[in-house]
């Protein structure tokens, strides 16, 4: 049985440095904690404990020390009372998911209806929303605009995990609706990249692995990707989640891996996989 690797697959470099930001923090001796998870990777959190990475679910959680704000990023607000509250805060919103933040800034003082393409309780959309005021349309679809949209004068942002379909689809829809329409294409690269490289690999294969955490939108985004075009595609966290069932008569298994998975973590999976052959 062949086993073979999809391009760009893995953890992406605003995750990578938000861990590494992390673990420089702790190992300075300060106490640390992180807003929410820093890794939707339930396996990535749990070895951040044990270095001293705390994670917080709010504010009242992280009474000193050190706050690291993940890449997803947050409202500004939530950063300026962290200060407040005398945290050093180590800001490791990625630089993509800044300029979703800046085109929705943009927007908001263009005077623009503001739509965000994306999932409305993701951490990252809560974000873009707070730059543009609160005041945004979210839609993960097309098929999820409302009837009366506010205005002709229409903008849109794009979580950066979504797929180029989605907001190519949103874009289709809206159009007819504006007088003039500014889209922002907020998509991280390595995303598309990756969405494509393991579309392209999931064709060829018989049987698709996807590795990252069940509680990571862009892993399962790669699943749902993967099985419009394979329908064996399983997703996977750990080497214990594999059945060796699902490979007997396969030839060839494509393993790809979202932006949160550490590497170790595809790296187990694919060798389990292969002694599985
Ligand atoms: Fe940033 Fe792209 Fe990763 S937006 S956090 S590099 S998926």
């Amino acid at each position: 049985m062949r086993v073979e690797v999809a391009k760009h697959a893995g953890i992406c470099y605003g995750v990578e440095r938000a861990l590494k930001l992390a673990e420089e923090a702790a190992q300075s001796g300060t106490q640390v904690h992180t807003l929410g998870p820093l890794i939707h990777n339930p396996q990535a959190v749990a070895a951040l404990r044990e270095r001293g990475v705390i994670v917080a679910a709010s504010l009242d959680e992280a009474p000193e020390g050190t706050l690291v704000i993940r890449s997803h990023g947050v409202e500004p607000a939530i950063i300026d009372e962290a200060r407040e509250r005398g945290l050093y805060v180590i800001d490791a919103t990625c630089p993509h998911v800044s300029k979703a933040h800046e085109a929705a800034q943009e927007l908001r003082r263009g005077g623009y209806v503001v739509v965000i393409v994306g999932e409305a309780d993701h951490p990252e959309v809560e974000g873009i929303m707070a730059h543009a005021g609160g005041e945004a349309i979210v839609v993960s679809s097309a098929a999820e605009l409302p009837d009366r949209l506010g205005g002709r004068r229409i903008g849109i942002v794009v979580q950066t995990t979504q797929s180029l379909r989605r907001l190519a689809e949103v874009v289709e829809a809206i159009l007819p609706r504006a007088s003039e329409l500014r889209v922002f294409n907020t998509i991280c690269s390595a995303t598309g990249k990756r969405q494509q490289a393991a579309e392209e690999l999931a064709e060829t294969v018989d049987v698709m692995v996807i590795v990252g955490g069940h509680n990571s939108g862009n892993t399962t985004r790669l699943a749902e990707i993967c099985g419009g075009v394979n329908e064996y595609v399983y997703h996977v966290e750990t080497p214990d989640d594999l059945d060796a069932a699902w490979f007997e008569g396969a030839e060839s298994v494509g393993v790809t891996a979202g932006a949160s998975t550490p590497d170790e973590q595809m790296q187990a999976v694919i060798r389990a996989i292969e002694a599985m052959a």
